[in-house]
């Protein structure tokens, strides 16, 4: 075989060995059969010493080419491969965004937090701010200043845990009025809602426990009237217990407001028509509320002949036994797995899903 034909085969070699690969590692094989150290085109070069000087020039020449070809041909399988097993990959790693996602288990949000959330949420979006304070308070502002001195006969039914003679576990929330008052020196409209553990001595049942939970509303301004506090209630009571919900005012007695009200809302049950739930009556009790009593502004330093304001007071126990229809109050406090799993969540899931 003169160099001309051996050239030819070697071509027609890599030709048919190419032809049907279809993986890298046969691609290495190959490239190590013909342009390895002992590779064919490198034994090939071998025989350029016996070579006439004439012929060297030439040969090298064609054997460059040779080369050339060889690396070319590889180099192209090479990106042929490559592409081929990337689309094959691709294809079976493909997704599908319209699938549904993997249901994470995370727990449940404890349906006290689900109410307090969500009623922040609301009064976020009406531009409250919301505020914190002491579960240990002092008598001054749990008490005094709000309306109830020393020996006031409304301090009975609130009777409570004292840490000493000033200091107690506060029995509601409204104390953070006083405070928010106070704070507020250059007297700036107050909108806050105020979520919060309150502390008070009762038998526990059914119905009652030593400690629990409010929520504090308190906007003072210019011009505040009644009309605002029903109007901000009406919204509270259809955002937690949907439309066609409506609010009545009832008269009664808080030494903080004047005048008081105990708020009852259609029952969401049956509508008004009446049933068990709302004995008969079609309306059941939600909150107490009422406009700012002026000597807790004339306390908090606020001239209740410029200012006026309403304060509401929600128990977040009641109204999730109402919403979720739990009736018995000790549920929310026993970590109870098979209650608690009825308000599990999933990650950015509905927060009402159940698992
Ligand atoms: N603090 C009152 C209670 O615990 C509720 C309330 C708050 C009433 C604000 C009126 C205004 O019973």
């Amino acid at each position: 075989m003169n160099t001309k034909e051996q050239i030819e085969k070697i071509k027609n070699d890599l030709e048919a060995k190419t032809q049907n690969l279809d993986n890298m590692k046969d691609l290495n094989d190959l490239r190590v059969e013909f342009l390895g150290k002992k590779g064919v085109v490198t034994n090939l070069s071998s025989i350029m010493k016996e070579l006439p000087l004439e012929e060297k020039k030439d040969f090298g020449k064609t054997l460059n080419e040779l080369r050339n070809y060889v690396e070319e041909t590889l180099t192209t399988l090479k990106e042929e491969i490559e592409t081929r097993e990337l689309n094959k990959r691709l294809e079976k790693e493909s997704v599908d965004v319209t699938l549904p996602g993997t249901k994470l288990n995370v727990g449940s949000i404890h349906p006290i937090t689900k109410i307090i959330n969500e009623v922040e949420d609301l009064f976020i979006s009406m531009g409250y701010d919301v505020e914190e304070g002491p579960e240990v308070e002092n008598d001054l502002y749990n008490f005094e200043m709000l309306n109830l001195p020393a020996g006031h006969p409304a301090r009975d039914a609130q009777d409570s845990f004292y840490i000493n003679e000033e200091m107690l576990l506060r029995s509601q929330t409204s104390p953070v009025q006083v405070r928010t008052m106070l704070k507020n020196k250059e007297k700036s409209p107050i909108r806050i809602i105020c979520p919060g553990k309150v502390y008070r001595k009762d038998n526990d049942d059914a119905t009652h426990s030593h400690e629990f939970h409010q929520i504090e509303g308190l906007v003072v301004d210019r011009n505040i009237s009644m009309n605002h506090l029903k109007g901000t209630l009406e919204i509270l009571a259809k955002s937690l217990f949907g439309e066609n919900k409506e609010v009545r005012f009832r008269p009664s007695f808080f030494p903080f407001t004047e005048p008081s009200v105990e708020v009852d809302l259609t029952c969401f049950k049956c509508g008004g028509k009446g049933c068990n739930i709302c004995k008969g009556t079609g309306w059941i009790e939600v909150l107490g509320a009422g406009m700012v009593h002026p000597n807790v502004l004339k306390g908090c330093g606020y001239d209740p002949k410029i200012y006026t304001g309403f304060a509401f007071g929600v128990g977040v126990e009641r109204i999730a036994m109402l919403k979720y229809e739990i009736s018995d109050i000790r549920e929310f406090y026993t970590n109870n797995m098979k209650f608690l799993e009825q308000f599990n969540v999933y990650e950015g899931g509905d927060t009402n899903e159940s698992k």
